[in-house]
């Protein structure tokens, strides 16, 4: 492999680091930043999701308000904790780890959530900010990987950027945040043509399918920074992301791995805009 590691556990723990600092000032104003984590129900992989979250906060020296529901859970028993927790001056974030079950709408969740609180920053008043270049809350996962390219020396400025995947809580903020800063950036997802031939143009891939090994090798232009924000399990039940890591790391300048790389940033940056957000109170 000749493409530099960047290291998201390293950076990651840097960052929290960072945050346990701005805590530790605000202690000394008698604030703790508090973040309040619902989980409505059982799925496994948002238990460990939400389990971590928690965890990390209080080693960074934030408070946690857990708040896990049967999936049963009506909708307008969630909206009701909801608004409890908008008005509680204690809790400065409020994450809904989604998905959430069928009966309730999700769409209607996240927008009973102050914008002020909305660490997740999928609020539509946030997704406007950021659009229009005033982001209040940036989305943990494209914001992590912003840091990432930072801290891997990236040029963004003037670069091709082709982010794979076009959701709400990755593909669509990326894209913003990269505009942002001066990328050109193209949006791909299952219905774009030529896909490979698309990639080949990028000096910056961050591929957000859910696709094991969907991005080949030879689609990465010798010298791109590759950013793999994918979760998968192989045939082996093996974590893997959505880039065949052992064929792109032979082209790339730089490269995320799957596991501990774009995973453990999501984390830091719930921490640095709850901690923002304390910060406003
Ligand atoms: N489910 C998967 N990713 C996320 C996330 O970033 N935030 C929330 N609230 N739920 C998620």
């Amino acid at each position: 492999m000749s493409a530099t590691l960047i290291d998201g556990q390293a950076i990651a723990a840097k960052v929290r680091g960072e945050v346990a600092e701005g805590a530790k000032k605000l202690l000394e104003r008698g604030i703790t930043p508090g973040l309040a984590v619902v989980l409505v129900g059982e799925d496994p992989a948002s238990q460990v999701y939400v389990r971590n979250k928690s965890k990390a906060c209080v080693e960074a020296g934030l408070a946690v308000f857990d708040h896990k529901l049967p999936a049963t859970t009506g909708e307008a028993e969630l909206l009701a904790l909801v608004s409890a927790l908008n008005a509680d001056p204690r809790v400065d974030g409020i994450l809904v780890q989604l998905p959430l079950p069928k009966q309730i709408n999700s769409q209607k969740v996240l927008e009973s959530i102050s914008p002020d609180k909305d660490v997740d920053g999928f609020h539509p008043s946030n997704v406007g900010q950021l659009w229009t270049g005033q982001p209040r809350f940036v989305p943990c996962t494209p914001f992590g990987v912003m840091r990432l390219l930072k801290e891997s020396d990236t040029q963004i400025a003037g670069a091709d950027a082709v982010v794979i995947g076009r959701s709400n809580i990755v593909g669509k903020p990326m894209a913003a945040l990269l505009l942002s800063a001066n990328a050109t950036v193209t949006i791909c997802h299952s219905k774009t043509r030529d896909l490979p031939e698309v990639v080949r143009r990028a000096d910056i891939i961050v591929a957000a399918i859910g696709k094991a090994a969907f991005v080949r090798g030879d689609w990465v232009k010798p010298g791109a920074t590759v950013i793999d924000v994918g979760m998968n399990r192989n045939a082996e039940g093996k974590l893997c992301g959505d880039v065949d890591f052992a064929a792109a790391s032979e082209r790339a300048r730089a490269i995320t791995p799957v596991p501990r790389g774009v995973g453990p940033m999501t984390i830091a940056m719930l921490l640095e805009n709850t901690l923002r957000s304390a910060e406003r109170r």
